[in-house]
C-alpha cells in the first residue's frame, strides 16, 4: 500500500530518539529525560491566572468555533505588543495558530514549490528543514560559528543565497545553541533579506529567556524586509501543552502573500478558543514569573556549564538564552562513529537521553548533543554525574 515520499523525508530528532528511551524504560531503567524543551514537565508548571483563564472561558461556552485567524482581542493584543519591538502591522496582518509549530507548516506551505530553497541556521531547530522538504522545498544550512559563540557568519550566508533562496529563517535566541544575537548581525541579516527581496522569517519563541544582554527584536532593524514573525506562548508563558502561537507579517509582505496564507487558517477551521483566552489573559497580566523561571535557569545553566568544561572530550559555548546546550563530542575518545551513536550509548549505559546533534542539521550539528537544562539542580547533578563517569571510563579504556 503506498506511503508518500514526501512523508520519509519528515525526521524530528527530538522525539524520534524518545522511541530507544521508552523501549529500555520498559525493562525497567530508570531514564533521565534531557531531551525535550518542555518547561511544564519539570518545576515551571502554568500559572493559575493562567490556568483559571481557561477554565473560565471553557465555562463561559467559549468553546465553539471563532474567526480562524484568531479572537480580535488577542490579534490586538500582538499588535500591540510587536509594534513595541518595532515592527509595522496591523490586525489582519496576525494569525494566531495552533503552536509556532502550525505557523511554520503554514509559512512554508505558502512560499514554497518545488526546488526552492530557504536558508536555516546550521544547527536548526529541525520542523524549519521537515516542512521545507514536505513542501517540495530544499534547505541549506548556512554557517552558525561555534569559535563566535554560535554567530551567524554573515558571509557564508551571503554566498549561500541564489536564484532559488525564497526565505532565510533566523531562530533568536536559538535552539539548539542557546546563542543570542546582537543588533549588528541583526542588521546584516535583514539587508540581505531586504535587497535580494526575500522573506525573512523570524522565531522569537524564546524572547524573554535571556541570561545576559537586552534582547533585541529583528523587528527594530528589518523594517524594509518581508519579515514574518513566528512567535508562541509554550515557552515564556508555559503553556506547551495548550498549543498556541501565532505568525504575523510586517508591510513588506505582498498582498498575494497576506490574501493567499489565511486560506490556510481558514481550512483548519481555528485554533483552540478557550486557550486564545488565556494567551490573552498572559499577555494581559503580572509576569513576574518570567523572571523567577530565568533566574532559576541561569542557575541550572551555570552548573551544567561548569560540569561539563570539567569533562574531558567535551566542549560547551556558554548559551546566553533558551534553556539548551549544545556541546561538541571529541568522538576519537569513545571510537563512536557518529555523535548518534554516542547519544544511543550514553542512553544505554547511563540512562541519560539527549538529542544527537546531526538531528538539527548534518552539516553543523553533526559531533553535538543536546541537553535540555530544565531539570532540578539534583537531577542535572546525577546526570552530569552519569555523563562525566561514562565519558571518564572511555577515556581509560582508550
Ligand atoms: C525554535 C522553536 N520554535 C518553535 C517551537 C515549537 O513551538 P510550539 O510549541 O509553539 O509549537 C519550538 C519548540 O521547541 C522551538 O524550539
Amino acid at each position: 500500500m503506498k506511503v508518500s515520499k514526501r512523508i520519509k523525508g519528515v525526521e524530528y530528532a527530538i522525539r524520534d530518539i524518545t522511541l530507544y528511551a521508552r523501549s529500555l524504560e520498559e525493562k525497567g531503567r530508570d531514564i533521565l529525560y534531557l531531551n525535550i524543551g518542555d518547561p511544564v514537565l519539570y518545576d515551571f508548571k502554568t500559572p493559575n491566572h493562567i490556568k483559571d483563564a481557561l477554565i473560565d472561558a471553557v465555562k463561559k461556552d467559549k468553546n465553539y468555533y471563532p474567526a480562524s485567524e484568531g479572537i480580535s482581542e488577542l490579534r490586538n493584543e500582538i499588535v500591540s505588543m510587536e509594534s513595541k519591538k518595532g515592527m509595522n502591522l496591523t490586525r489582519d496582518d496576525v494569525i494566531i495558530t495552533n503552536g509556532v509549530s502550525e505557523a511554520i507548516s503554514m509559512v512554508m506551505a505558502s512560499i514554497l514549490d518545488e526546488g526552492d530553497e530557504v536558508l536555516v541556521p546550521g544547527p536548526c531547530y529541525p520542523p524549519y528543514s521537515s516542512y521545507t522538504n514536505l513542501f517540495g522545498g530544499r534547505t541549506i544550512e548556512y554557517k552558525c560559528d561555534e569559535d563566535n559563540k554560535w554567530m551567524p557568519d554573515i558571509d557564508d550566508l551571503e554566498k549561500k543565497i541564489t536564484d532559488k533562496t525564497v526565505a532565510i529563517v533566523i531562530i533568536n535566541p536559538n535552539n539548539p545553541t542557546g546563542a543570542v544575537y546582537n543588533e549588528n548581525i541583526l542588521k546584516k541579516i535583514a539587508d540581505l533579506a531586504s535587497s535580494n527581496s526575500i522573506y525573512l522569517i523570524a522565531d522569537e519563541i524564546y524572547d524573554r529567556i535571556i541570561f545576559e544582554d537586552n534582547f533585541v527584536s529583528i523587528s527594530k532593524v528589518a523594517k524594509d524586509a518581508p519579515l514574518i514573525m513566528l512567535n508562541g506562548f509554550s515557552k515564556v508563558y508555559l503553556m506547551t501543552g495548550l498549543r498556541l502561537g501565532y505568525l504575523c507579517m510586517n508591510d513588506k509582505v505582498s498582498n498575494e502573500l497576506k490574501k493567499e496564507l489565511p486560506k490556510l487558517a481558514r481550512l483548519r477551521i481555528s485554533s483552540n478558543m478557550p486557550v486564545q483566552y488565556a494567551a490573552l489573559e498572559a499577555l494581559r497580566s503580572n509576569d513576574d514569573y518570567i523572571d523567577e523561571m530565568v533566574s532559576k535557569l541561569r542557575l541550572r545553566r551555570d552548573y551544567i556549564i561548569k560540569r561539563i568544561s570539567t569533562i574531558k572530550g567535551l566542549k560547551c559555548v556558554n548559551p546566553s538564552g533558551a534553556f539548551y546546550a549544545f556541546p561538541k563530542i571529541d568522538l576519537t575518545i569513545g571510537k563512536w562513529k557518529s555523535d548518534l551513536e554516542f547519544v544511543k550509548e550514553l542512553l544505554l549505559e547511563t540512562g541519560v537521553l539527549t538529542v544527537n546533534g546531526s538531528g538539527f542539521g548534518r552539516e553543523y550539528g553533526s559531533n553535538h548533543f543536546r541537553i535540555v537544562y530544565l531539570p532540578s539542580l539534583t537531577i542535572l547533578e546525577e546526570a552530569m554525574n552519569r555523563l562525566e563517569a561514562f565519558m571518564h571510563k572511555r577515556l581509560l579504556m582508550q
